[in-house]
């Protein structure tokens, strides 16, 4: 297959195999020169694109979609979204609409995938592996990433080569994979628009574990605001970039990886070091050569004056071959430290989101290409590969590919992860009984004992009959075959809580999930647990819990007045030589300071659930007293944290036991890298989870957008290019 050069003269960016020198030019001349190709001046030092990247009120992102040609206009208009994509929203409305899938693109999250994408990526060598040659890009490296992406979003994977169609009007001529007029593929893109029209109203009621699902949760949730049509505009570009990069990528990667069979080889020999291949095939050769920014101010970059209303393109690909930040930059170097990011996958507020699915399909890719094809090589000279047209993504027309045929054998399958990890439980409520004025307690019963066994200090999501999810502590026995929680009624709240008094009645059937549990009681010789009212709930088994281990234990029991304070007859019957009790009207403010000199020093814990005032309280405290690591708090709302000012923090690298500091000009993610943590990163913003490491021990200061409420409270990980320490001292897995 051929591709023709549009002719052109003046501009030195028009020849695909000539582009890294042309760039280089760029990156090493004066100024910023101006192109016709990329329609602005290009901006190609490393520094200076990152500086436009983490501006994005002077550089906006106006010019990186096109809006719909005209003759389509009027057919589109109210159907399908004109300006489609995050990539093309400024703020505030791209974090707003960002927000709402930051999270499912996490890493750590998406790792339930691996097993499916395995299998889909077996299934599609079956079909060429006798025959001992193929064309990769149409066989496999376009076919598989669509397949996966419609899955995740949750679109039928198996219409996913006529989604594939659809989405080739947004690619014009760099479509040449997908045969149709243009006419026709505006009908496709309609019908398209139609298809997941049907798939979001349909997911509204029956939710299941996908990208669609997941912003619905979000909007009921009420964490974000968007319209349906918003939502809408969300996934046709999502898919397109998501499809047409990750084919690009495994493309190029390979034919590097294959030029030279001894890098393949020390690239293929486990998963770790395709995951370090990867890294470094992305710097060398991304699929995105860079993104436009329109000037919004005259501003100053690198020295170069620009107006407001200018347009520059960012060439990522020139920025991650910059010899001042890569040693060695036009050399494959799978052994980098990365304590410089590439920009492969951009960076700041733009910064791709797919990076995480596309890290892990391409290391899926390698692995299965490696496994099945023997032999594999080349089945065109190296240098006589094409590569498409010069534009704002890169990649290759064609990878013609050839191995020793071999039988198609009998495989096991592989395991298919995912429908336990958001299977709903039925249960039915059994009694309802008012602990207080305002707190009702609920027993639940489920025909499914064995899948939801618990431990004290667990929570469950329960399903409210309009939809929606609610956390609420496990109070009840362990050993019983009933899940008993209590709800507290309030009169500001979302109106969850006084939905479930005003209508949740004896035989209602609702749906929970989990239990999970991020509060577990730890060994200790002494215990005091401190409660605030109704965070009394996941107190009351840890009690028991430790009565039952014969821990030595007491309770404060704190709240305004004694009436009100949920199950406190029964405790101080119960218990009368352990439990506290302080109500704040009959005895003013209880003195936090003095909970320490009550406590043990060694091997003893303070458990506390209640109002973030208390907590905080709790915190502060604590670290008066040099006393955060004998804290344990469990939360029931986001605390509304004041970001502290910057100050400088110590983190031990678990792995070398070395301890840094860090400064208050500098991030966790630098520092740590600095010292050889080869921590990966992508939009160093906190929005994309990629450099998200596990807390061993201290209390991370959150500042990411990506993790849930619930992940933050449970402090397990952090997010490190944004997130600090609550105190002084972090211990990280790195
Ligand atoms: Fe994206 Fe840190 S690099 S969250």
């Amino acid at each position: 297959m051929t591709v023709t050069q549009p002719a052109g003269v003046g501009c030195p960016f028009l020849n695909p195999q000539k582009l890294f020198e042309d760039l280089a030019g760029a990156r090493t001349g004066q100024g910023l020169p101006h192109s016709d190709t990329f329609e602005g001046r290009v901006v190609g030092r490393y520094d200076e694109i990152v500086q436009a990247l983490h501006d994005p009120e002077t550089f906006s992102s106006q010019p990186t979609v096109g809006t719909v040609p005209s003759p389509w206009r009027e057919q589109f208009e109210g159907r399908v979204p004109s300006r489609g994509t995050l990539l093309g929203l400024d703020n505030p409305d791209h974090d707003r609409l960002r927000s709402s899938v930051n999270s499912f693109f996490m890493p750590r999250k998406l790792g339930r995938y691996e097993g499916w994408i395995r299998e889909q990526a077996h299934l599609m060598v079956d079909g060429f592996v006798e025959d001992g040659r193929t064309e990769l890009k149409l066989s496999f490296a376009l076919p598989l990433p669509l397949k996966v992406i419609a899955h995740v979003v949750g679109l039928d994977s198996h219409r996913s080569e006529w989604i594939g169609a659809a989405l080739g009007f947004f690619m014009g001529p760099r479509d040449i994979y997908h045969p149709g007029t243009p006419d026709e593929k505006a009908q496709l893109l309609l019908d398209l628009h139609d298809y997941i029209l049907e798939v979001m109203d349909e997911r509204k009621h029956n939710r299941r574990d996908d990208l669609i699902s997941h912003i619905w949760n979000e909007r009921e949730s009420g964490a974000v605001e968007m319209t349906d049509f918003e939502m809408l505009s969300m996934f046709p570009g999502l898919m397109l970039a998501g499809h047409e990069t990750s084919s690009n990528l495994i493309c190029m990667g390979l034919s590097h990886l294959l030029a030279d069979p001894n890098r393949y080889a020390a690239a293929q020999k486990d998963d770790t070091s395709r995951a370090e291949a990867l890294e470094e095939l992305f710097r060398y050769e991304s699929a995105i050569t860079g993104m436009k920014r329109l000037v919004t101010r005259d501003v100053s970059l690198g020295g170069t004056q620009l107006k407001a209303g200018e347009t520059v393109f960012l060439a990522y690909a020139a920025g991650s071959r910059d010899a001042t930040k890569f040693s060695h930059s036009d050399d494959i170097d799978f052994d980098r430290d990365w304590a410089v990011p590439h920009l492969g996958f951009g960076q700041g507020i733009h910064a791709c989101l797919g990076a995480p699915l596309a890290r892990l399909l391409l290391r899926i890719e390698l692995e299965v290409l490696h496994e099945r094809l023997p032999d594999l090589r080349l089945g065109a000279p190296y240098d006589e590969l094409e590569y498409t047209v010069v534009s704002e993504g890169r990649g290759m027309v064609s990878l013609p590919l050839e191995w020793t045929p071999v039988r198609v054998a009998e495989r096991a399958s592989a395991p298919v992860i995912d429908a336990l990890h958001s299977a709903a439980i039925p249960v039915t409520v059994s009694a309802r009984r008012l602990v207080t004025e305002k707190v009702l307690e609920l027993t639940l019963e489920t025909s499914s004992p064995d899948i939801v066994r618990w431990e004290p200090g667990a929570h469950l999501d329960l399903e409210l009959p309009d939809g929606s999810l609610r956390q609420y502590s496990l109070c009840g026995q362990t050993a019983s075959s009933e899940l008993r929680i209590a709800v507290l009624k309030e009169d500001s709240g979302r109106g969850g809580s006084k939905l479930i008094h005003d209508q949740v009645k004896v035989g209602d059937r609702l749906s929970i999930r989990g239990p999970r549990n991020h509060f577990r009681l730890k060994p200790a010789q002494f215990l005091l647990f401190v409660a605030g009212g109704i965070g009394i709930t996941p107190l009351l088994p840890m009690i028991e819990e430790a009565e039952r281990r014969g821990t030595p234990w007491r309770l404060l029991f704190l709240g305004r007045e004694r009436k009100l304070m949920p199950y406190v007859e029964d405790l101080v019957q119960r218990h009368p030589a352990n439990v506290y009790v302080w109500p704040s009207s009959e005895r003013g403010r209880y003195n936090l300071d003095d909970i320490w000199s009550r406590v043990p020093a060694d091997d003893a814990f303070v458990y506390a659930c209640g109002p973030n005032e208390l907590l905080a309280g709790l915190e502060e405290s604590a670290a008066r007293h040099d006393a955060e690591l004998r804290l344990v708090v469990e939360r029931f709302a986001a605390q509304k944290v004041e970001h502290l000012p910057n100050r400088p923090i110590e983190v031990q690298m678990s792995r070398t036991g070395k301890t840094v500091t860090v400064g208050v000009d500098e991030n966790v993610l630098d520092v740590l890298n600095r010292e050889g943590a080869s921590i990966l990163s992508t939009c160093r913003e906190g929005t994309c989870g990629t450099c998200e490491v596990r807390v061993l021990e201290g209390v991370p200061e959150h500042r990411d957008s990506v993790l849930s409420l619930e992940e933050r409270l449970a402090n397990q990980t952090m997010m490190t290019c944004v997130s600090r320490c609550r105190g002084r001292r972090l211990v990280l897995e790195a």
